[in-house]
């Protein structure tokens, strides 16, 4: 979602449809705003994209010069008018914009509810500006100050309230929030684009940190309610830059972003000591017994995450699954009656082949559960169940981010399916779900350091055939980064399961093609490290992706990647990462549209 607000001399509407329509990238399923007139809040929201937003508001009609926007991406509760921002509290003396998620949103409406508030809307924010007036007792500071105490999760927030007519307060806790600078006139927004046609003075609010804006004065306080000094920087980058977070290209940033999105995902979902809590799939014990068999079916990226999801449900929950792309699986007349359970996997949630089987499997009696990173969209409102990722709007055509976060959907799933049947340790699935949760650090340490990568995508940009090798789940990476490396680089490559080499591929080996592999199922390093020696002894280059106390692997490659030491059943969520950034640096040697790649599009929506 994106933020803006605005406190000054301007026309504010006109300051704030500008910011958002800056901000339509990180969010366009509705959008809204709050004015701040004569000591009173008018709210004007519309769903879909900025422009039903700006004709609701074409009359001109509505006038003032401070107020905040809004331009969301949902996460609890469908797109809809309700669910738009600013949500106001009961009483409409606060009104509150927030990008992130609330965790504990649950615990603290039926707190608020026993307290006689009531609530208009399905999405986790309502519950803020409604613990605002709660706590409100003459200043607004310690209001939100006392609010941000109770809230879980991830927040940045602007707030207004009548009672103070002439300030907003901001703040933020593991989502973006700048302030910016201008002359007798104060912004706030998620991030710098959304203003700087206005000003190039910003403060980047930190962590747990408030401001505080009126016309004349602009103050932080810590988490504490302690008034600290904070220095602005000046920014130099372009406006197109900048919507980019400094970053040459969307695929990139969504690369970095990872780490966020994982965590995102996992978050109030994967807690230790609990049961997995997939709020949104309603299938009992009972209900799972009964199914014979589950279909996982997607296309292109989402249906190599289902890939990895059959061996996480066959491994820990022991039920059959079949995988299969869409536009197949809809053409060979599969199985399907009310003994079938269907998993379907779109980022977009408008993949219009894998709507067609969540159609046609519905109709012969299956339940369908779908994962998407897009609330409301048509599968996520026909399944019958639904896992949202939330990696947040993804950009660049080929997918990174909402990958990742579709592994984590389908482990959480596995998992889930486990717990239910019992079909694994409790201690195990236990030390599973420990270890997804320190998995956004460890990508985040795989990010930090790509020199190698880019020195091996240098090498071989320049080439027409790659291979990739793997065995077990390094096999389905090898899958995924063969598709990024095609839809990125326009490089012809293959992938291959280790064992299978020496059945035909093994026949194009030659003198100085690369082979990228992956090794990270301990049981089969033995047999993996033969079948590099056997393409290395044709002249292959090798790059490996292991652990990092996997030494022994530098004695036969070219180049070893180095990632840090997980569970092999969850080590695809890090594998990947480096064949991602690989096919990135190549992208970018050649030259080519990394964000728009030719012939592609980021979403099919015909058969
Ligand atoms: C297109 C995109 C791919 C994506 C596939 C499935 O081909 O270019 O990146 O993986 O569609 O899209 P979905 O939205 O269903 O995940």
């Amino acid at each position: 979602c994106g933020i803006v607000g605005y406190l000054g001399n301007r026309d504010v509407v006109e300051v704030l449809i500008s910011g958002l329509s800056r901000l339509e990238y990180r969010g366009y399923d509705s959008a809204g705003i709050s004015v701040m007139e004569n000591g009173t809040v008018s709210i004007v929201k519309a769903q879909g994209r900025l422009r039903n937003l700006e004709e609701k508001l074409s009359s001109g009609s509505l006038k003032g010069q401070m107020g905040i926007g809004h331009t969301r991406w949902a996460t609890h509760g469908a797109p809809s008018d309700e669910n738009s921002h600013p949500h106001n509290s009961n009483n409409n003396r606060i009104s509150v914009v927030h990008n992130g998620i609330i965790e504990n949103y649950m615990e603290l409406k039926d707190k608020l509810v026993k307290l006689g508030y009531e609530f208009l809307s399905d999405t986790d924010t309502e519950v803020i500006p409604n613990l605002i007036d709660f706590h409100y007792n003459g200043d607004l500071l310690e209001a939100v100050r006392e609010t941000t105490k109770e809230l879980k999760g991830s927040y940045a927030l602007g707030v207004l309230s009548i009672d103070e007519p002439d300030r907003i307060v901001a703040t933020r806790k593991d989502s973006p929030l700048v302030v910016g600078l201008g002359e007798g006139e104060y912004f706030i927004a998620s991030d710098v684009p959304a203003v700087l046609n206005y000003t190039k003075e910003f403060v980047y609010l930190n962590d747990g940190e408030f401001a505080v804006l009126t016309k004349d004065d602009l103050s932080f306080y810590t988490n504490e309610g302690e008034k600290v000094e904070r220095e602005s920087t000046e920014i130099t980058w372009s406006a197109e830059s900048a919507e980019k977070g400094g970053y040459a290209h969307f695929t990139i940033k969504e690369i970095y972003e990872q780490p966020k999105a994982l965590k995102d995902t996992m978050t109030s979902r994967i807690i230790p000591g609990e049961k997995i809590r997939l709020d949104d799939i309603h299938i009992s014990k009972d209900m799972l017994t009964n199914y014979s068999r589950i279909y996982i079916v997607a296309c292109g990226t989402a249906y190599h995450a289902g890939l990895i999801g059959k061996v996480a449900i066959e491994n820990l929950a022991r039920i059959p699954v079949e995988v299969d792309v869409a536009s197949e699986f809809r053409y060979r007349n599969p199985i399907i009656d009310h003994k079938t359970l269907l998993i379907t996997i779109s980022q977009s949630g408008e993949t219009a082949d894998t709507l067609a089987v969540l159609r046609e499997s519905q109709t012969k009696g299956a339940r369908v559960i779908a994962i998407t990173n897009v609330v409301g969209s048509s599968i996520a409102r026909e399944a019958d169940d639904v896992f949202y990722t939330w990696a947040g709007p993804e950009i660049g055509v080929a997918s990174t981010k909402a990958y990742l976060t579709m592994l984590v959907a389908v482990y959480s799933i596995a998992l889930h399916f486990a717990e239910l049947l019992g079909t694994e340790e409790t201690s195990y699935l236990e030390e599973i779900k420990k270890e997804m949760l320190t998995l956004p650090e460890k990508v985040a340490k795989i990010l930090k350091d790509t020199t190698k990568i880019e020195h091996f995508a240098d090498k071989i940009h320049g080439e027409k055939d790659v291979f990739y090798l793997g065995r077990g789940l390094d096999y389905q990476i090898a899958v995924e980064a063969s598709l990024k490396l095609k839809e990125l680089s326009y490089i012809h490559s293959e992938a291959y399961p280790g064992g299978e080499l020496k059945h035909g591929s093994i026949a194009l080996i030659e003198e100085g093609i690369s082979v990228i592999t992956s090794l990270t199922q301990r049981e089969l390093f033995e047999k993996m490290q033969s079948n590099i020696k056997e393409v290395v002894s044709r002249g292959a280059k090798v790059m490996a992706i292991t652990y990092e106390d996997n030494k022994d692997v530098e004695k036969y490659s070219d180049e070893v990647i180095y990632i840090p030491n997980t569970m092999d059943i969850i080590a695809p969520i890090l594998a990947v990462v480096p064949t991602q950034l690989l096919a990135y640096y190549v992208s970018l040697y050649k030259g080519l549209d990394v964000d728009k790649p030719r012939n592609l599009a980021k979403s099919v929506t015909v058969e």
